[in-house]
């Protein structure tokens, strides 16, 4: 048997309080603006990457079924660059397994993305640094960046490829959140994150919220540095309302919510004037992260379950960084 360079590498996905929407630079995919997000413990992706002489094209499985057109050719693409920056011509043969039920609506790019970057590095041998696999998993997929540091991560725009990375801000234990996503859809959706990115800036909307993300994100910073549960909530879930906003004035417009998706906003709001410490983010689908402390794990798990059209509650606590899981 000819030579055979493998790693598997595990990752966790990633919630961002403060959102990415919309690109400078599609290729390279830098953001328009910066990020803060927090790694979900409990929603992770393990990806096995084999390169080998006798592997004759790009091969992927994914939760165990074999994966072919645009699936593959973005993971392709991507070990194309890991290639090149080994100096190898090697073709691979990629298995993802995510911990949570596939279909159930949660977007799993950003932990595939952070855990292929992982693996294929690891595998060919490259030794980088923390800094130069965010910048990588980046061209993956813009959120995968996040997923390579631990626990509450700063993605920068930065200037260009080499200073647009992410960081931990603070480690996984910093702070006892949790994060409820209560699934409303299992159905995949029209429009993903990498096409409507492209349709950002086709919402007047989209500049002002650009240019009003600075002070989001300093806001934002400070109530995780400090664990300012009341400053999270209101910068958070102003953010999410302005990125939701921006998709729904896109051309073509960006709906991503639907009833449910609104009875659960309405009942967090609700929740928390009655002085319960709970707040929502949605990402570009009709699932709501309902974040809130430990302590109120179970009690909001048990609301939102009796919501109307809530199908189930998945839960994760602040993640770790991408691991290699072995070589
Ligand atoms: O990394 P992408 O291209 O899947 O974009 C992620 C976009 C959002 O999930 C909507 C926001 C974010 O910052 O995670």
């Amino acid at each position: 048997m000819t030579e055979q360079y493998s790693a598997t590498a595990r990752a966790c996905s990633n919630i961002a309080f403060i959102k990415y929407w919309g690109n400078r630079d599609h290729d390279l995919r830098l953001p328009l603006n910066g990020s803060i997000s927090m790694n979900l413990k409990g929603l992770e992706t393990t990806t096995t990457v084999v390169f080998g002489e006798e592997i004759e094209s790009d091969r992927l499985v994914l939760n165990g079924k074999p994966a072919t057109g645009a699936a593959l050719e973005r993971v392709s693409k991507h070990l194309d660059y890991i290639r090149r920056l080994a100096g190898v011509s090697l073709c691979a043969a990629v298995e993802s397994e995510n911990n949570f039920p596939t279909g159930a609506g949660i977007a799993s790019s950003a932990s595939a993305f952070s855990a292929l970057t992982a693996a294929a590095c690891a595998a060919l041998g490259l030794k980088l640094t923390e800094k130069e696999l965010s910048i990588i998993a980046r061209l993956g997929s813009g959120s995968a960046s996040r997923s390579i540091p631990g626990g509450f991560v700063e993605w920068y725009a930065g200037e260009d490829h080499e200073s647009s990375f992410a960081e931990s801000i603070a480690p996984p234990d910093h702070w006892d959140l949790v994060d409820l996503v209560a699934i409303v859809s299992l159905e995949h959706k029209d429009v993903g994150s990498s096409g409507g990115h492209q349709l950002a800036n086709t919402s007047s909307l989209q500049q002002s919220r650009i240019e009003d993300t600075p002070q989001r994100l300093q806001l934002c910073r400070e109530a995780i540095l400090t664990r300012d549960f009341d400053a999270l909530t209101e910068v958070s879930e102003k953010d999410t309302l302005l990125m939701h906003s921006v998709m729904m004035t896109s051309e073509p417009a960006l709906f991503y919510c639907l009833p449910p998706t609104l009875a659960v906003m309405q009942a967090v709001r609700e929740w928390r004037n009655n002085g319960m410490p709970v707040f929502f983010t949605i990402d570009a689908g009709p699932n709501v992260h309902v974040i809130t402390t430990g302590d109120q794990r179970e009690e909001v798990e048990r609301r939102l379950r009796e919501i109307d059209g809530v199908i189930t509650v998945l839960g994760a606590t602040p993640g770790r960084g991408v691991e290699i899981a072995g070589q």
